[in-house]
């Protein structure tokens, strides 16, 4: 497919393609050659164009710089055996996309610019969808405010990009968390469930405490009372107890709308797993894991996929989840996930876009 003719087109003069070794992709190193970009103005989108990936002039009195006017979104295409690449529920993507904008107090992109952008920009840069088993392209849209003003107030400016990075595995072995009762990620009324920068952010030096301790990550709680589990830093978290998939529900609005999260709900419902969409209590949690009924926990997310938990700190105490069983149900929502995403499982919910 050309390029949309409502983006011009840049090519990239020199390709880094050669110069990637598809073998050993680590998560986030490598961006592909070219990138979107849309301004926003006199409150209309336009100047849409593909240009060579690079850096750009940001004046220093940017309103993102100081106030964190940004928001992100994260998906993945993949490349099938026969060299087809399709992408996992980008509408969806497009959607949250301005769940957050509006949140955040900016201008939504329209979905159809979203999703031709995207056709573009991956039809251009198909070479860099990676073809191995568990290696696929990340896709990073972004907005952000453009402003060159210092008072407080939404800017009137903005820039959507979206550009694009081969990768391999975010965690390449299971992880260990701590859950976390001192720092809070979120609270009602908070932007905990848009994807915004700042949530980011505020998460890194909780999350840097629990790393030099030697956990990977975090397991957030509640804001108010810190005794319900709410997600992890880089994903939402599902457990197994007594045969029972328990995940936080979305509806306070500080936890992120997980689309693999959304995707694995399906997934236990297509095979009438008992799922509870329900706080699990830190009480619970610790007791599931005294007595041996925690049977998995496990990451999910774009970037993570599918990430097994096999250590969890609660109370200041270390608890080991044995490696789950071959018929456990994440690895086979992994299995089931990965078939679909490279074309080897029928697609009956319609999520991949063909490019
Ligand atoms: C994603 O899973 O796409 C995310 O945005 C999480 C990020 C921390 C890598």
């Amino acid at each position: 497919m050309p390029c949309s003719p409502n983006i011009s087109l840049t090519k990239s003069s020199h390709s880094k393609l050669s110069e990637t070794d598809f073998s050993s992709l680590v998560f986030g190193k490598v961006i592909s050659d070219h990138m979107f970009i849309a301004d926003y103005q006199n409150g209309a989108w336009g100047d849409f164009r593909i240009v060579p990936y690079g850096p750009m002039d940001i004046y220093p009195g940017n309103a993102t710089l100081h106030y964190g006017q940004a928001i992100f979104e994260g998906m993945k295409a993949y490349k099938t055996k026969k060299g087809d690449v399709l992408v996992f529920r980008a509408e969806s993507n497009a959607r949250r996309l301005n769940e957050s904008a509006k949140r955040m107090c900016m201008p939504e992109f329209p979905e159809q610019h979203f999703i031709e952008a995207l056709r573009s920009l991956l039809d251009l840069d198909r070479e860099w969808v990676p073809q191995e088993k568990g290696s696929s392209l990340y896709i990073r849209p972004f907005m952000f405010a453009m402003d060159n003003y210092l008072g407080v107030r939404p800017s009137e400016s903005y820039r959507f990009m979206i550009f694009t990075s081969p990768v391999g595995a975010y965690y390449t072995k299971p992880v260990s968390v701590k859950v976390e009762t001192n720092y809070t990620r979120a609270t009602e009324g908070g932007t905990g469930e848009a994807k915004a920068a700042g949530n980011y952010a505020a998460s890194l030096y909780p999350a840097q405490l629990a790393q030099q301790e030697g956990y990977d990550q975090l397991l957030w709680t509640d804001g108010k009372t810190h005794s319900q589990i709410e997600e992890s830093g880089t994903m939402n978290v599902m457990f197994k107890i007594k045969g029972t998939l328990i995940t936080a529900p979305t509806g306070k609005g500080t936890i992120l709308k997980g689309i693999t999260r959304k995707s694995v709900i399906q997934l236990a419902k297509d095979w009438g797993q008992k799922l509870e969409e329900r706080f699990l209590t830190v009480a619970e949690l610790q007791e599931s894991l005294e007595n041996g009924t925690m049977e998995e926990a496990f990451g999910v997310g774009t970037a993570a996929t599918i990430a097994f938990i096999h250590k969890i700190h609660v109370n200041g105490k270390d608890y080991f989840l044995p490696e789950s069983a071959a018929d456990a149900f994440s690895k086979h929502a992994l299995k089931t996930l990965d078939g679909i995403k490279y074309g080897e499982l029928q697609d009956t919910h319609h999520w991949m876009l063909s490019i």
